[in-house]
């Protein structure tokens, strides 16, 4: 019965193919990898046997584990400061992804038969990617992080017999800033066509005019014949219920060149915007002679942007400040394996936060990330290279750059340039040219590239050092200056430059350690501690950068400046600043949220003045401080409410309310930073409590001084359980969708207990797997995808991931001493 239904869904399969126009099958499953270099890996003939079998993406580096010794950069960051070469530890994430990786997979293509062209789409592949379909070499592509095809028409069997591919990986030391990442860690894709196609990225829709009555839709589609005969395209709009709502015809002329370009109208068009993903489809259909050769579709959003001297960025005739984040690709404990449902958490804790836009720092993001952000109505900004010609490391981009930047940039922009999300293009950060008489050249070449490719949306490049860039006129020929740190430079900017605006393309990067509290309460750049963490109270920052109020206030203040991008929404891996040489420390301590996805005290700082559709009231520290009985320990709140008064132990602290007098001008010496003037405005301190066990409330008070809100909390008493929270509890049965689930320890009345940091261990039953765990330190060497880690600061997080097999997913907790725990996930 069994063999019985396989030859018939074989047979479907087959025939679907034959007369299909177009498949497109992701080879997710079955492949084999080895971290062995054997030129003869390529070959048809060959014995995988005894490789790893793996499923993608795949992240092989990932599995670490740590160590210093990887991928040692020995040099000086002359961007940060350095004048003599160190030693540097982890500035990639301390994890083994240098070195040669080979994957082989076999893919059979039932019915192909002659005339039908097959394309192989690697969704990015880290790095130098070699691709051998069949023993021959299919084509090379060195970045990293961009998507790229190769016809394989010519190398492939025709009748379903078994292809196969080979992939052979290249990374090498000193090639990235940050951890790239290694493998297969994003999709591939087969795809067949007839003979007359589509081709890939062969649409282009803009939307040229849109008002409250109706939208011109304008669709450029690429057509490729075959041989003579009568080619028809109908295009069709659908709106998000599949309702067409618009349709049109046309015959391909020789004029055409290839390319038929229409105007489609909707009536009554729903815009897309932030949190507003309102979608639409183009489906395009290709007949020869009247039968159908092809039909291809084309998410998009109808929506307008503009960039307005003095005005800023508009988006559908309004003004936008961006409050945005850059964020790098890695995921965490999963490394940089793509997957949506980390993506998508991703995205939600940082739309908590009130972020409107997500700058891919600093190269391009994976098409699921476009996708998802589309979907979830969150605007990108997309990067193409953090390096042009000239190295900032060694092995970086810079070896490339010369002969692949025009076709990675021509990549990006025609993937990605029909997706409403994406409203910006960034060519660079902080490159080498900066200080370059040539560097606008560069600039204006790069630019150049994205305006032929999409004349719809600006472009602007990181730029970190205003004087060279005034000087070289790199800064004036952009459509959007971006600068990178010292806002106290932007009036300058805004007065020299010939735009009328300033953007913020990074800024802020300040330091933090969740749950991690220094005293005194100072202001402090690149301050060190014995424990390689930085002090939550948010007062640390980077030596090139300033605390999240030193830009607040200039885009509240100075309308011509289009709001920020700050260094980073989460912490990544690698480049833990200033903990360059004092392993261990792998990962960044400059997120708003932990690498676990935990927010961090400064989350809430962002989202009392970010997100004004939720209330925010944040106490820090926690009040857990056995042994500073009666010292000064401050404590601060964080509101979007203008005062609040506070008490110890029912006893009043004293009202502070948001000083809103604190101007620009003049808050920033010296003695105002000491003084922390422009934090007055946005937080609420009271610098000289004194710490008793007991508990903290605070009262919000509005303008008018009702009370509006209040929260508190206490000294946690002796630890006495776990507790497990899931960020959803019905998952896809997909094998591949997961659950995030918080580990934290309470007390017996339930108050969370900030100091535990014991190991928890993990068991997973029924309908899933353990996938992996982080806690947000940066100095763990715990593996993330082994089924126990230490807490940090009282919590962690545990990812499960489903099987294919609907059921339910249980994850056990145990650690010493405490109550375990288990919680229970669906899957469907
Ligand atoms: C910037 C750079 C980022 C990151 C950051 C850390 O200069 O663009 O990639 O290194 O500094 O503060």
């Amino acid at each position: 019965m069994k063999k019985f239904l396989f030859v018939w869904i074989a047979l479907l399969i087959g025939l679907s193919a034959l007369y299909a126009t177009r498949t497109t099958v992701p080879l997710e499953q079955g492949w084999k990898f080895t971290r062995n270099d054997d030129p003869k890996a390529s070959d048809v003939v060959y014995d995988d046997s005894n490789w790893q079998t793996v499923r993608i993406p795949h992240d092989w580096a990932i599995y670490g584990p740590f160590s210093k010794e990887n991928d040692i950069h020995r040099m000086a960051i002359v961007q940060d400061g350095q004048t003599t070469a160190i030693e540097h530890y982890g500035r990639t994430g301390g994890l083994p992804f240098t070195g040669v990786g080979w994957y082989r997979n076999t893919f059979s293509i039932p019915g192909h038969s002659e005339g039908r062209r097959v394309i192989i789409q690697f969704d990015g592949a880290m790095s130098n990617a070699r691709v051998f379909v069949n023993g021959k070499e299919a084509g090379y592509w060195p970045n990293g992080y961009n998507t790229f095809y190769f016809d394989i028409t010519g190398l492939v069997h025709n009748d379903g017999q078994d292809n196969l591919l080979a992939v052979r990986l290249e990374n090498f030391e000193e090639q990235s800033r940050w951890y790239p990442g290694a493998g297969l860690y994003r999709n591939v894709h087969i795809i067949t066509t007839n003979e007359a196609y589509i081709p890939v990225w062969g649409t282009y829709v803009t939307t040229p005019e849109v008002n409250q009555k109706f939208a011109r839709v304008n669709v450029k589609t690429k057509v490729v014949t075959s041989g003579e005969g009568n080619y028809r395209l109908v295009t069709e709009i659908n709106d998000a219920s599949s309702r067409v709502v618009a349709s049109d015809e046309a015959l391909l002329t020789p004029y055409d060149l290839g390319e038929i370009s229409r105007d489609l109208f909707v009536e009554d068009p729903l815009l897309w915007d932030i949190r507003q993903p309102n979608m639409y489809r183009v489906v395009s259909k290709l007949y020869k002679d009247g039968v159908l050769m092809d039909e291809y579709s084309t998410p998009f959003g109808i929506r307008t942007i503009e960039i307005v001297a003095d005005g800023g960025f508009i988006l559908n005739g309004r003004k936008v400040k961006f409050q945005g984040v850059c964020l790098h690709h890695d995921l965490g404990p999963l490394g940089a394996a793509v997957n949506e449902a980390a993506i998508r958490r991703q995205i939600r804790i940082m739309q908590d936060m009130g972020v409107n836009a997500i700058r891919t720092s600093h190269n391009m993001p994976a098409p699921e990330y476009v996708r998802i952000a589309d979907e979830m109505g969150m605007m990108l900004m997309v990067e193409t290279f953090d390096e042009w010609a000239i190295p900032k490391v060694k092995n970086g981009y810079n070896r490339y750059f010369n002969e692949w930047a025009e076709k990675d940039i021509v990549n990006v922009i025609h993937h990605y340039r029909n997706n409403p999300s994406v409203v910006m293009w960034c060519i660079g950060n902080e490159v080498e040219e900066q200080s370059n008489k040539q560097g606008a050249r560069v600039a204006r070449f790069l630019q150049d590239i994205c305006h032929r490719e999409d004349p719809t949306r600006p472009v602007t490049n990181g730029m970190d050092r205003p004087d060279h860039v005034f000087s070289n006129h790199m800064a004036a020929i952009m459509d959007v200056p971006g600068f990178n740190y010292r806002s106290f430079r932007y009036q300058e900017a805004y007065e020299r430059l010939p735009q009328q605006l300033v953007l913020g393309s990074e800024t802020t990067s300040a330091l933090s350690s969740r749950g991690v509290y220094k005293f005194p309460v100072e202001r402090r750049s690149m301050a060190m501690y014995d424990d390689h963490q930085a002090s939550s109270y948010d007062v640390e920052h980077a030596a090139w950068s300033n605390l999240p109020e030193d830009d607040f206030i200039q885009h509240d203040d100075l309308s011509y400046t289009m709001g920020e991008f700050i260094w980073t929404g989460f912490d990544y891996l690698g480049e833990p600043t200033p903990y360059y040489s004092a392993w261990p420390s792998h990962s960044s301590l400059f997120g708003a949220v932990d690498l676990a996805g935990i927010p961090k005290d400064r989350f809430y700082l962002y989202r009392s003045h970010w997100n004004k559709e939720e209330g925010t009231l944040h106490i820090l520290p926690h009040w857990n401080w056995e042994g500073r009985e009666g010292e000064v320990t401050p404590v601060f709140v964080y509101t979007n409410h203008p005062s609040a008064e506070l008490f110890i132990n029912g006893k009043s602290q004293g009202k502070r309310t948001k000083d809103l007098s604190v101007p620009l001008e003049g808050s920033y010496t010296e003695e105002a930073q000491k003084n922390f003037a422009r934090q007055k405005r946005y937080r609420l301190m009271w610098m000289d409590t004194r710490y008793e066990p007991g508990t903290v409330k605070v009262v919000a008070y509005d303008e008018h001084g009702n009370a509006v809100a209040e929260k508190e909390i206490r000294t946690a008493g002796e630890p006495h359980g776990l507790v497990l929270e899931a960020d959803r509890t019905i998952i896809n049965a997909d094998g591949k969708d997961l659950a995030f689930i918080t580990v934290s320890v309470v007390d017996k009345d339930g108050n969370p207990c900030p100091n535990v940091n014991e190991l928890v261990r993990f068991n997973v039953k029924g309908a899933g797997s353990y996938r992996a765990g982080a806690n947000g330190d940066p100095t763990s060497l715990d593996l993330f995808h082994l089924p126990q880690m230490y807490l940090f600061n009282g919590k962690l997080v545990a990812v499960v991931e489903s099987t294919e097999k609907p059921g339910t997913i249980t994850l056990e907790a145990t650690a010493k001493g405490l109550r375990k725990a288990s919680i229970n996930i669906q899957t469907k």
